[in-house]
C-alpha cells in the first residue's frame, strides 16, 4: 500500500499502488509464464498532440524499452511484443521506412542491455520483403544473445498469424511428401511444432493497449486458451506499472480450459 503524501508521484492519485507496491504484489502469486504484447496507439497518440504519426512510434520504443525492463524484473519467462504485422506494409512509405530504421535502431542499441540482463532476443515472422538491412541487424542481435538463458524477449516482425500457420501447414506438407508422416497422424502437437517458435508455452496473457477489441492476426494458433485484456490506454503511455497491474488483473481471473 502507498503511503499517502510520501512516495506518490504527481500524476496519479495518492491511495493507488506505485510502481514499486506492484511489483512486490504481482510477485507474491503464479506469474504467467508468457505475456503478449499487441503495441497498438502510437499514431492516435502522436495525432492527439499535433505530431507527425512517425513521432508515435518513437514514443512507443521507449515504451517498449520501459515494458522489457518490466517484464524482466518481474521475471517473466518469455514477452512476445507485436512489432509490426504483415499488414502493416498498407500504411504510407515514409511511415514504414520510418518503422523498419527506428526497429532497426532500437534493437541493435539494446544488445548491450539484452546481454546485462540475459535476456535472449528471437525474431518471429518472415524475412522476405523486410529490408535485407533491417533483417541483418535483428538476426545479429539474435545470434549474439542465443545463449541467454534469462527471459526470451520474442519480436514479431513482419509477422502474421495466418502466414505463420500457411508456414507450418507447408512444412507438414513436405513431410506427408518425404512419407515421414500420414496424414492421419497429424496432431496438434506437429502443428505446433511446426510454428516459428515452437518450444515456448502458448503465451497466458495478451495485452492489447488503445481500446481496440480484436487480435489483428496475432499468434492465432497460440491463443486458443490465452487471457485476452484491453486496456484504453495508447502504447506510448503503457507504463511498467500498467504491465504488473495487466498481470494482477491475470492473477485473479480463473482460466477454465473448457472445464468447470
Ligand atoms: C502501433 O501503433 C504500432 C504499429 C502498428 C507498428 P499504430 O501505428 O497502429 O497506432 P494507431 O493504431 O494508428 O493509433
Ligand atoms: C496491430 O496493430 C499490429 C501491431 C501492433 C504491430 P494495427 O494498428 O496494425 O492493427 P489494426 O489495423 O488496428 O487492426
Ligand atoms: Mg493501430
Amino acid at each position: 500500500m502507498a503511503v499517502k503524501g510520501t512516495r506518490a508521484p504527481v500524476d496519479r492519485p495518492v491511495d493507488q499502488p506505485g510502481e514499486a507496491e506492484l511489483l512486490e504484489l504481482v510477485r507474491a502469486q503464479p506469474l504467467p509464464r508468457h505475456v503478449a504484447v499487441i503495441m497498438d496507439g502510437n499514431g492516435r497518440w502522436a495525432t492527439q498532440r499535433g505530431f507527425p504519426r512517425v513521432a508515435g512510434h518513437r514514443e512507443g520504443v521507449k515504451a517498449a524499452r520501459a515494458v522489457v525492463r518490466a517484464a524482466d524484473t518481474l521475471g517473466l519467462g518469455y514477452l512476445t511484443l507485436y512489432a509490426f504485422s504483415t499488414e502493416n506494409w498498407n500504411r504510407p512509405e515514409d511511415e514504414v521506412s520510418t518503422l523498419m530504421s527506428l526497429l532497426e535502431r532500437s534493437v541493435h542499441s539494446e544488445l548491450p542491455e539484452l546481454m546485462a540482463r540475459n535476456v535472449r532476443l528471437r525474431v518471429l515472422g518472415r524475412a522476405n520483403g523486410v529490408p535485407a538491412g533491417v533483417r541483418r541487424g535483428m538476426e545479429r542481435v539474435a545470434h549474439e544473445t542465443r545463449n541467454n538463458t534469462g527471459m526470451q524477449l520474442l519480436m514479431a516482425f513482419n509477422y502474421g498469424g495466418r502466414d505463420e500457420l500457411v508456414d507450418a501447414f507447408r512444412a507438414l506438407a513436405a513431410r506427408v511428401r518425404a512419407g515421414e508422416l500420414a496424414p492421419e497422424e497429424i496432431s496438434e502437437a506437429h502443428i505446433g511444432q511446426a510454428l516459428y517458435a515452437a518450444d515456448v508455452p502458448d503465451p497466458d496473457l495478451l495485452v492489447r493497449t488503445s481500446g481496440e477489441m480484436r487480435v489483428s492476426n496475432f499468434l492465432l494458433w497460440q491463443i486458443a486458451y490465452t487471457e485476452l485484456l484491453v486496456t484504453p490506454t495508447l502504447w506510448p503511455d503503457f507504463s511498467a506499472a500498467d504491465l504488473y497491474r495487466a498481470v494482477a488483473e491475470f492473477q485473479g481471473r480463473t482460466r477454465r480450459f473448457g472445464g468447470v
